[in-house]
């Protein structure tokens, strides 16, 4: 029986897997076991190791990962069918804990168009390959692909009857990115209401990126009562990604007086995760991106700066050290005013009084506004030129 009310929420982490059907991402057997110990370090409690019916490789490094992943669950992805449950279960089963994770489409749109079954065939199915599963293993996940577009009657049908079948955990994914926050999490409580043995199995959330809500809608989904978030290290993921687990770790830690949800994750070793991610996936990391953007924790405006210099809180909702940065950096441009000119001329030994200073401002000024960033050696040529002619 599991209680939806207490405050833990457990992180599945689907980097190798969903985050590998990025275009353009995919890893060697090497750099899967390098993101999964990055991964156990960090504090997941699921990783998704692959899809193991996939290919020769795929079962392998699932295979390799149960093996040496010290204490994370490991799980691996199958479709409704016997051999993928099979393989499924072979690859896993060296885990500490192993998990079969699953799944079969239940929208309208994804029932007639992509399996061609009808309704109660896809029924039949869960119940099936879910009882399979557990004859395997004892953490058994299913999920409901296209859940949000799924009818809800026929939704909570299918979740009452892979829980009778002995799922541990129900996850209702937002495969298309289609949901909204509110929607989301009236979908949970509608579902955690609707079916008699809810209360058996913990709910997880998934979402997709397609309209730039996949955090938001996690999050709601976990105000709606689910207890599992499934992510990836910088969102990666199939179009345009997951729900990225960094944003969605600093979000609660950030407003935990609104989202009092805890989890285990060593937020320290955020920044070190998403760089060993992105570097063996060569998949780049935008400049603006939140908690691990090369631009998260920098200022450039006068004002911005000025406010730092005298409290951190003026414009940092969070420190850079929480994330693994290990200082706030303010980048001297146009847009910097005279305190972090001044602030930077001390960091680089220099202290030119004050006529110094605001022939030593002038110039940088005209310089910023031929180039995009000043670099501290651009200043100190500067800076020594000046002296050299006074
Ligand atoms: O997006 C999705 O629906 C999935 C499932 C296989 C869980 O990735
Ligand atoms: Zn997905």
């Amino acid at each position: 029986m599991t209680d939806q009310n207490n405050d833990r929420v457990f992180i599945f982490d689907t980097t190798l897997r969903d985050g590998e059907q990025c275009p353009g991402a995919s890893m060697t057997l090497e750099e899967k076991l390098e993101v999964a110990d990055a991964l156990d370090a960090l504090g997941v409690d699921i990783m998704e190791a692959g899809f193991p019916i996939a290919s020769q490789g795929d079962f392998e490094s699932v295979s390799e990962i149960a093996r040496r992943v010290k204490n994370a669950s490991v799980a691996g992805l199958s479709r409704a069918a016997p051999k993928d449950i099979d393989r499924c279960a072979e690859a896993v089963k060296h885990a500490r804990i192993p998990r079969i994770h699953t799944f079969i489409s239940t929208s309208p749109v994804h029932m007639q168009y992509k399996l061609q079954m009808a309704p109660e065939r896809v029924l039949e199915l869960i119940a099936s390959s879910v009882a399979r599963a557990r004859n395997h293993v004892a953490s058994v996940e299913w999920s409901a692909e296209d859940g949000t577009r799924t009818e809800h009657d026929f939704l909570c049908r299918c979740v009452e009857t892979a829980i009778n079948a002995g799922a541990t955990t129900i996850n209702i994914p937002d495969t298309v990115g289609y949901t909204t926050p509110d929607e989301y999490r009236a979908l949970f409580e509608m579902v955690r209401s609707r079916v008699p043995n809810a209360d058996k199995a913990i709910f997880s959330v998934h979402c997709h990126n397609d309209l730039g809500m996949a955090v938001a809608n996690s999050i709601a989904g976990v105000m709606g009562g689910a207890r599992q978030i499934e992510c990836t290290i910088n969102g990666i993921g199939e179009r345009a990604g997951n729900a990225a687990l960094e944003e969605i770790v600093m979000a609660l830690k950030t407003r935990a007086d609104v989202l009092p949800y805890k989890n285990n994750i060593d937020t320290t070793l955020l920044m070190r995760t998403s760089k060993r991610v992105s570097a063996v996936t060569s998949f780049p990391v935008q400049y603006n991106k939140s908690i691990v953007g090369r631009n998260a924790f920098a200022h450039e405006s006068g004002i911005h700066q000025d406010g730092m210099l005298k409290n951190a809180h003026t414009y940092e909702i969070m420190t850079p050290e929480s994330v693994g940065v290990s200082k706030t950096s303010l980048v001297m441009g146009k847009h910097s005013g005279r305190h972090a000119f001044k602030e930077k001329l001390k960091e680089l030994g220099y202290d030119l009084g004050d006529n110094g200073l605001e022939v030593a401002f002038t110039r940088f000024k005209d310089l910023a506004d031929r180039k995009k960033v000043v670099y501290d050696e651009d200043i100190v040529a500067l800076v020594d030129d000046e002296i050299a002619n006074a």
